[in-house]
């Protein structure tokens, strides 16, 4: 199974999610750690209730962006991970992360990439009219949320939605597709090649399962 360390800032929904799919014996990856930049992201304790070790690194605790990324580098190389999963990570990495990371991290965006990237996505999306939302789990690059696609699901935007509202009905799908897209990754089906996900035959008729 490859090892799966996921990266979380708040009540960690979707990192639970994927906790949840990873108890199938025959899911093909083991959530191995957690790590946040909040100490008080509730998603920690749900994580460690669930015997995973958790991390926690306060950005205000480093100097630089780069003595930050530097103390979660030297977690990860004692978790020795396959694959890393963002999974409500509010915090910009940097190219040198990206780049140590390339083609084995993934992420999950409350839109219909590459529509509405960034932040206040639910919000946005009502006041452009929008009749249909969505998430998208897609390989992280460099440039923000523009990573290619692995797998997306759309709800409809109701005439009374707000953006609380929409949001609780994104995160429900959300909840569904990145455990199928962890799934799809982690057995070879899907792969990053030049900046291009690449799909084996069984996989290219898919959303995300
Ligand atoms: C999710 O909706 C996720 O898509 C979003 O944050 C929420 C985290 O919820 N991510 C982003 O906005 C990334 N820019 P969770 O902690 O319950 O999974």
């Amino acid at each position: 199974r490859k090892r799966v360390v996921v990266f979380i800032s708040g009540g960690g929904s979707n990192m639970m999610a994927l906790v949840a799919a990873a108890k199938a014996q025959d899911f093909p990856a083991e959530i191995v750690g957690v790590i946040s930049d909040k100490p008080d992201a509730g998603g920690l304790a749900k994580a460690a209730a669930e015997g995973i070790a958790t991390y926690a690194f306060a950005r205000k605790d480093y100097a630089s962006k780069e003595a930050h990324e530097e103390a979660i580098f030297a977690a990860l190389d004692a978790l020795s991970p396959d694959i890393l999963c963002l999974a409500g990570y509010m915090r910009l990495l940097s190219g040198t992360f990206i780049q140590r990371y390339e083609g084995k991290m993934i992420n999950i965006h409350p839109s219909l990439l590459p529509l509405f990237p960034g932040l206040h996505t639910h919000q946005r999306a009502i006041d452009a009219g929008m009749r249909i939302a969505g998430c998208t789990v897609h390989f992280v690059t460099e440039g923000m949320d523009e990573g290619p696609v692995i797998g997306q699901a759309a709800v409809p935007v109701l005439s009374d939605d707000t953006a609380d509202t929409l949001a609780a009905r994104v995160l429900t799908v959300e909840h569904q597709i990145y455990p199928q897209a962890l799934k799809l990754f982690a057995e070879g089906k899907v792969r990053m090649e030049g900046g291009k996900v690449v799909r084996t035959a069984d996989a290219s008729d898919t959303t995300a399962t």
